[in-house]
C-alpha cells in the first residue's frame, strides 16, 4: 500500500525542542508515528507539551545532547528497556556559527563540528543497531553544504555532513536502512530570527520562489523520506530551498537581463 502513514513506527528526532525539529515531531505524530523527541533541555519544551497532551502516548521527550556519546548510549538503553525498535532517525539538531573565513578559529570549527557532524555520526552509530530492515535516517544539512555560504565553520560542517550521509547510505543500504538528506534554505525558525536583515533580503533575491520557507515545508519532505513512499530512495540530497541552490549563481544574471 502506498502511504505517508507511519503507524506503529518509532522515530527519534534530535533538536526537537523548537524550529524545524518541533515541526517534524508534530507532523510525524500526525502521521501516526510514536516520536521520541530529544533536545538539550531537561524538561519537555512547551511546543512539544501541546502535542503530547493532545495525542497521549504518541510523543515522549528525552533529554539528549547529540555531542555526548554516553547520552546516546543512555537513550538506546532506555529504548531497549521499553521493548521498542527504532524505525526512523531524524538528525535535525544543529548550531550555526557566523564567523567568516579570516576570523573563524579552530575552536569555532570544533564547536560546530561537535554538534553538526559528530552528533550525527554518534546518532547513526548508536541507533542503527536498533533498526530493522526498512528503517530510514534523515540528516538535516543546509544549502550551506551545497554552496559557498559565507560562515566558514558552519558551511564546512554541512559539507562534511554530506560525506557522512553518503557513506552511511552505502554502508547501511545492505541492511535495508535508507539514509537521505534534506538541505533547507532560509527557513523561519529561532535560528534565523537572529539573522541580519541584509542576509534575509540577499537570500530572497537569490531564491526563485522569492520568499523564505516554513518549518512545515521541511517537515513534509522529512516525512516523505521516512515513509514507504520513498522506499527506493537512499543517498539522495533534497534541497528544500525555494530553488536557491539550483541555479548555481545564475539568478542575478537572469534578473539583470530583464
Ligand atoms: N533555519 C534555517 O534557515 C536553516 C537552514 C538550513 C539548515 N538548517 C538546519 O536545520 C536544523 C534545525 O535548525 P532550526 O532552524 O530549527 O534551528 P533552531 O536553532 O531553531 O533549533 C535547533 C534545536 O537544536 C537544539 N540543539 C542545539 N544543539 C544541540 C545539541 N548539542 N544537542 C541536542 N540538541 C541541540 C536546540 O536546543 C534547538 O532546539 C539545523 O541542523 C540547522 O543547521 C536550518
Amino acid at each position: 500500500m502506498v502511504s505517508l502513514q507511519l503507524d506503529g513506527r518509532t522515530v527519534v528526532v534530535t533538536g526537537a525542542g523548537q524550529g524545524q525539529g518541533a515541526a517534524e515531531a508534530r507532523m510525524l505524530v500526525e502521521a501516526g508515528a510514536r516520536v521520541i523527541a530529544t533536545d538539550l533541555a531537561a524538561d519537555m519544551p512547551a511546543g512539544l507539551a501541546v502535542v503530547s497532551s493532545t495525542s497521549p502516548g504518541a510523543l515522549v521527550y528525552r533529554q539528549l545532547n547529540v555531542s555526548d556519546a554516553s547520552g546516546w548510549s543512555d537513550l538506546a538503553q532506555w529504548i531497549r528497556s521499553q521493548g521498542w525498535q527504532v524505525d526512523g532517525l531524524v538528525n535535525n539538531a544543529g548550531i550555526t556559527q557566523r564567523s567568516r573565513l579570516l576570523d573563524a578559529s579552530v575552536a569555532d570549527l570544533q564547536n560546530v563540528y561537535e554538534v553538526n557532524v559528530a552528533g550525527v555520526l554518534l546518532g547513526i552509530q548508536t541507533l542503527a543497531p536498533l533498526m530493522a530492515s526498512s528503517s530510514a535516517i534523515v540528516n538535516v544539512g543546509s544549502v550551506a553544504g551545497l554552496t559557498a555560504h559565507y560562515p566558514e565553520a558552519y558551511t564546512a560542517s554541512k559539507w562534511a555532513l554530506r560525506g557522512l550521509s553518503q557513506v552511511a547510505a552505502m554502508e547501511l543500504g545492505p541492511r535495508g536502512i535508507r539514509v537521505n538528506s534534506v538541505h533547507p534554505g532560509f527557513i523561519e525558525t529561532p535560528m534565523t530570527a537572529s539573522a541580519k536583515a541584509e542576509f534575509r533580503q540577499a537570500t530572497m533575491a537569490e531564491t526563485p520562489l522569492g520568499r523564505t520557507g516554513s518549518v512545515e515545508e521541511v517537515a513534509g519532505v522529512v516525512l516523505f523520506l521516512l515513509s514507504p513512499l520513498s522506499s527506493f530512495v537512499t543517498g539522495a540530497e533534497i534541497p528544500v530551498d525555494g530553488g536557491q541552490s539550483g541555479h548555481g549563481g545564475a539568478k542575478s544574471v537572469s534578473d539583470a537581463m530583464r
